[in-house]
């Protein structure tokens, strides 16, 4: 396969993996909803917006640079979170893949010589390190509250303070 058609493949591939991580953000959303925690269900709405901005970030840079366009199968979030803090650690755990994925997207198009998308791929890079730093500082303050009823509210109250287009957690 030609280099630009294996960074393509790729590319579409992420674009994927990012539509699938705003539909599991979005189970989140809901989890929280049905919790009556909105400012927990808040932060995962959010949080979805920032993963469709992502795959639309790909979706422009594969017609940018003369790819087909293929769009791709997302699979169903798994039903159901056992608690606040499980949500956050399967965020944590889903930021990781993505921040691994992205590595390899990164290294194929350094191995292939494709400037474009290595260039390209540097804005997730440190978008994952923000991601990463973000859930692991939430879920230290979860675990500080445990179980804790009045500890989780003031933590929605927090959550409830998130704004779109803040790569910041909500103490920040
Ligand atoms: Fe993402
Ligand atoms: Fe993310």
């Amino acid at each position: 396969m030609e280099s630009q058609a294996k960074i393509v493949k790729a590319l579409n591939k992420q674009m994927g993996k990012e539509f699938s991580s705003a539909y599991n953000y979005l189970a989140s959303a809901a989890y929280f909803e049905e919790q009556e925690l909105p400012g927990f269900a808040n932060f995962f709405h959010i949080q979805a917006k920032e993963e469709l901005v992502h795959a639309m970030k790909i979706f422009e840079f594969i017609h940018r640079i003369g790819g087909d366009t293929e769009l791709l199968p997302i699979p169903a979030p798994k039903a159901g979170f056992e608690s606040a803090l499980d949500a956050f650690e399967q965020g944590l755990k889903q930021e990781k893949e993505l921040a691994s994925e992205i590595n390899s997207l990164l290294n194929l198009a350094t191995d292939e010589h494709h400037s474009p998308a290595r260039v390209f791929m540097f804005w997730f890079v440190n978008e994952q390190v923000e991601e990463e730093a973000l859930f692991t500082r939430c879920i230290k303050r979860i675990k500080l509250v445990g179980k804790d009823g009045q500890g989780l509210l003031m933590l929605d109250k927090e959550f409830a303070e998130r704004k779109a287009d803040s790569a910041e957690g909500p103490d920040a």
